[in-house]
């Protein structure tokens, strides 16, 4: 896809602006949204900035049928003195089209992309919410629109991104969460589309989501689809823990979703000095070190949940305290130096974050 020139339609009707204290996880959405589409023997077309409205599609859709499509979920943040911050967007792009490969998706131009969201951002910047744990979620995703009922990859496709501005994504704020090992349901198997982010991988998670839910825990820990035995990630998060001084999170093994805040706090535990291992990890390890007394912490790490300590597993019968349900020193060390980086008021020694304006 050529570079485009991106046309823009302007809101007659601008919202009102929820104030940056009250805010939710994705509730409400800016002014505008950027859209594209993908023609088979055309590419990728029409770029634009329109208002943010509904869409109208055939109800043969591909994607309703098939659910083909992927997604992707980045941040906008405000710095002290008015600079918009972006985080790696780059990596995002990169995923997006590792993520259309698997779904048979074809390919945006990254860079054409993050042009095209830094226009975006320009349009709404005054969405962008600058209270404490606050920024703008951005979620690109493309959409198979052609009408067919045959299985088969789409002719048609729509790529658009919308903004939320948000707060913290548990309603436990950064205060730990409590997470229940899942053992009945799996999500993902090497193979399967357990590393791309398509809606699917979510839908498959509901039915174990609700029913942590309704014994009050926020999240499930997925394990193996094989063995059930290795941990995976994290309903939305990957997820790290400190044992006996080591911090081990799993490996990447084909099933687990490559998290760009998984990778950043990887580099910045290096960074430290820190030993930090990817590895496979059993529960069974986990029990023993907590037994032990060696589970010193345990956190998720996602875009829309950042750092998330957690403050207790419950496994089969085992309920396992972390750290009497605080959040740990590397956590909050975690929490602050990269959040800091993102609102530029820490360092950012491996040039992460990129300007808008
Ligand atoms: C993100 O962290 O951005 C995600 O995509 C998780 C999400 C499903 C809320």
């Amino acid at each position: 896809m050529n570079a485009q020139t991106i046309t823009f339609k302007e809101s007659t009707q601008k919202k009102q602006k929820p104030k940056s204290d009250q805010l939710g996880f994705g509730q409400v959405f800016t002014d505008h949204m950027f859209i594209m589409d993908y023609t088979e023997g055309q590419g990728w077309h029409d770029p634009r900035i329109v208002p943010y409205q509904p869409i109208s599609l055939d109800p043969a859709s591909m994607v309703f049928h098939y659910g083909q499509t992927v997604f992707e979920g980045l941040k906008a943040y405000l710095t002290e003195d008015d600079q918009v911050l972006l985080f790696r967007p780059e990596k995002n792009m990169e995923r997006l089209n590792r993520s259309n490969d698997r779904l048979c998706i074809p390919h945006i131009d990254g860079e054409f992309a993050i042009e095209a969201l830094k226009e975006l951002i320009k349009k709404d910047r005054e969405w962008i919410p600058n209270a404490e744990g606050t920024s703008l979620y951005i979620r690109p995703f493309i959409i198979a629109t052609e009408p067919f009922l045959g299985v088969a990859p789409a002719k048609h496709y729509q790529f658009i991104i919308i903004m939320s501005p948000v707060g913290s994504y548990y309603k436990e704020g950064i205060r730990p969460v409590k997470i229940l090992v899942e053992n009945q349901f799996v999500r993902a198997v090497s193979g399967g589309t357990g590393t791309a982010k398509t809606g699917g991988n979510y839908a498959a998670s509901l039915k174990a989501q609700q029913l942590a839910g309704e014994k009050e825990y926020s999240q499930v820990l997925w394990l193996d689809g094989v063995e059930r035995k290795y941990i995976e990630e994290v309903g939305s998060m990957n997820v790290f823990f400190k044992i006996n001084g080591e911090i081990v999170t799993p490996a990447l093994n084909g099933s687990i979703l490559e998290g760009v805040t998984r990778n950043s706090v990887i580099e910045l535990l290096k960074h430290w000095g820190l030993k930090v291992t990817e590895r496979r990890i059993s529960m069974q390890e986990v029990k023993e070190a907590h037994q032990k007394g060696q589970l010193e912490e345990a956190f998720g790490t996602g875009t829309a949940a950042v750092i998330s300590p957690i403050g207790e597993f419950l496994w089969e019968e085992d309920q396992m305290k972390i750290n009497n349900g605080e959040t740990g020193d590397v956590s909050k060390r975690l929490y602050d130096t990269l959040t800091g980086i993102q609102k530029g008021t820490e360092p950012d020694p491996f040039n992460w974050v990129t300007k808008v304006n």
